[in-house]
C-alpha cells in the first residue's frame, strides 16, 4: 500500500535521529511497554527512568505484579503523582491474569479493556510491543500535528482532539508502526517543542504550516483557564 510521504519522513527521520536508548525500548515486552506509557503520561522522561529501572526490579512481570500488595506498589510510586495511575496498574495485572491468562491481548478493544488503558496506552502497546497499527495522541503528538497542520481551537475540545486522531489515524502506517509513533513522540519532545521549536532541524519542515505562516507561537492554541 501507498504510505504518505509524511509518514515515510518522520520515520526516516526516528531511524536515525530519535532515540532508542531509552529502558523501555531495551528488549521490549507489552508489560514494559505498559508500565513506561502510564509512568510517562503525566511525567517527563528523565524523571520516569529511575522509577521504571525500580519498578522492573520489584515487579519484573505481571504475575509478581498482581501477587503485589497496595502498599508495596504505592510505596514504589511516591513521588511520581497522580496514584490513580499506580493503583490501576495492579489492578491491570490482576485483570490480565483473571480475564488474559496473563498475556497481553493485541487488538485495539481488548486493550482498552484493561483498568487504566485508554486510547493512547492501547495503541502504545499495539505500536511499540506488537509493532502493528497502533495510533497514538499525546499532548507532544497534538502540538506537532497543530503547528504541521495548522489545527486550531483549544487541543482538549473534543472537536479538535478528534482531528488529532483522524490525523494519527490516517498517517499511522497499517504495520510496522513502531518507528511512526516513536518518531511523533520524539519530533514533539526534541524538535517541535513548546518555547524555541528547532525547525531548522525538523524533517518535516517543509510541509508545516505554522513554519510556512510564521505562527508557530500561537499554535497549538492556548487552553482556556
Ligand atoms: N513519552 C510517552 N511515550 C514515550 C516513549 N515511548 N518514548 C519517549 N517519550 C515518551
Amino acid at each position: 500500500a501507498q504510505q504518505s510521504k509524511l509518514t515515510d519522513t518522520i520515520m526516516q527521520w526516528q531511524q536515525s535521529q530519535g532515540r532508542h536508548n531509552l529502558p523501555w525500548q531495551q528488549t521490549i515486552t507489552p508489560y514494559k511497554v505498559h508500565v513506561s506509557e502510564i509512568m510517562l503520561q503525566q511525567t517527563q522522561v528523565a524523571t520516569v527512568i529511575p522509577y521504571f529501572q525500580r519498578w522492573m526490579a520489584l515487579f519484573p512481570d505481571l504475575e509478581t505484579l498482581a501477587a503485589a500488595s497496595e502498599d508495596e506498589v504505592m510505596t514504589l510510586w511516591q513521588g511520581l503523582g497522580y496514584y490513580t495511575r499506580a493503583r490501576n496498574l495492579r489492578k491491570a495485572a490482576q485483570y490480565l491474569n483473571e480475564q488474559h491468562q496473563g498475556q497481553y491481548p493485541d487488538d485495539l478493544k481488548a486493550l482498552e479493556a484493561i483498568p487504566g488503558v485508554g486510547r493512547y496506552t492501547a495503541g502504545a502497546i499495539r505500536s511499540f510491543a506488537f509493532n502493528s497499527y497502533g495510533p497514538i495522541v499525546d499532548g507532544n503528538v497534538k502540538r506537532l500535528f497543530a503547528r504541521l497542520f495548522g489545527i486550531y481551537g483549544e487541543p482538549n475540545k473534543s472537536s479538535v482532539n478528534k482531528e488529532f486522531w483522524q490525523q494519527a489515524e490516517r498517517l499511522t502506517p497499517p504495520d510496522n508502526s513502531k518507528a511512526f509513533a516513536q518518531g511523533v513522540l520524539d519530533l514533539g519532545a526534541t524538535v517541535c517543542k513548546r518555547h524555541n521549536p528547532l525547525c531548522t532541524e525538523c524533517p518535516v519542515q517543509a510541509d508545516c504550516f505554522a513554519f510556512e505562516h510564521d505562527c508557530i507561537e500561537h499554535l497549538p492554541s492556548a487552553k482556556k483557564s
